[in-house]
């Protein structure tokens, strides 16, 4: 935090998702994501579990992932024209900077519940997306078909106990994104 920040309920107000194609360089340093990844660990989680990781998808690998992307929809689409095909690889280019973020729930788990354990991980990636805010930059969250995938699992080398939640991109936002509405309808109710 530096005397600079916003406060930060004005921060978490004005937080918003910046579209992957409109995160571009500069991206955080290797200081100022280790500062992210310590913004995720400060996140509430149920017995310290730490039930999510996640993989740096440097730009020299982005290829690597575009070919899984296109094995994944080939897979789940077999019919799907050469195109379409083509255009799911191309995803794998997006946002600056490229993180999978890996749930690795303990489904037994004698006191912390799964969904302890979701709630922890969504947690933590909203503190990642807030400090990146804090440090000048925007991010977005995408999960779409490619994070289901088996195929897209095994090229990141996710483990079968682990689950691929999503796709976290980080960069410079270049476009200001709308303000939000604000819109806390129906959100509480008084237990009478
Ligand atoms: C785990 C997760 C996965 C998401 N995956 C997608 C996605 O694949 N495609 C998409 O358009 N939005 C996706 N979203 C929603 C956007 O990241 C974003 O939150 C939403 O568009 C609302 O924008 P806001 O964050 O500015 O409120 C996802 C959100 C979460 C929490």
């Amino acid at each position: 935090m530096t005397d600079a920040s916003p406060p930060l309920l004005d921060l978490i107000l004005a937080r918003r998702s910046v579209s992957p194609r409109f995160l571009v360089e500069p991206t955080p340093t290797a200081e100022q994501l280790g500062l992210i990844l310590r913004a995720a660990a400060a996140a509430p989680d149920h017995k310290s579990l730490r039930p999510y990781r996640f993989i740096l998808i440097p730009p020299e690998r982005r290829g690597d992932l575009a070919t899984a992307f296109r094995e994944a929809k080939t897979e789940q689409d077999p019919g799907a024209p050469a195109a379409e095909i083509e255009r799911s690889g191309e995803k794998a280019y997006r946002g600056a900077m490229l993180l999978a973020v890996v749930l690795r729930v303990v489904r037994d788990h004698p006191r912390v519940s799964v969904s302890d354990q979701m709630l922890a991980a969504g947690a933590a990636i909203e503190n990642m997306l807030l400090a990146a805010m804090t440090l000048g930059y925007a991010g977005c969250l995408r999960s779409g078909i490619s994070a289901t995938s088996r195929r897209v699992r095994l090229a990141l080398g996710i483990s079968g106990d682990e689950e691929l939640a999503a796709f976290l991109m980080l960069g410079t936002p270049a476009k200001t994104p709308l303000p939000r509405e604000d819109a806390i309808d129906g959100l509480l109710s008084t237990w009478e």
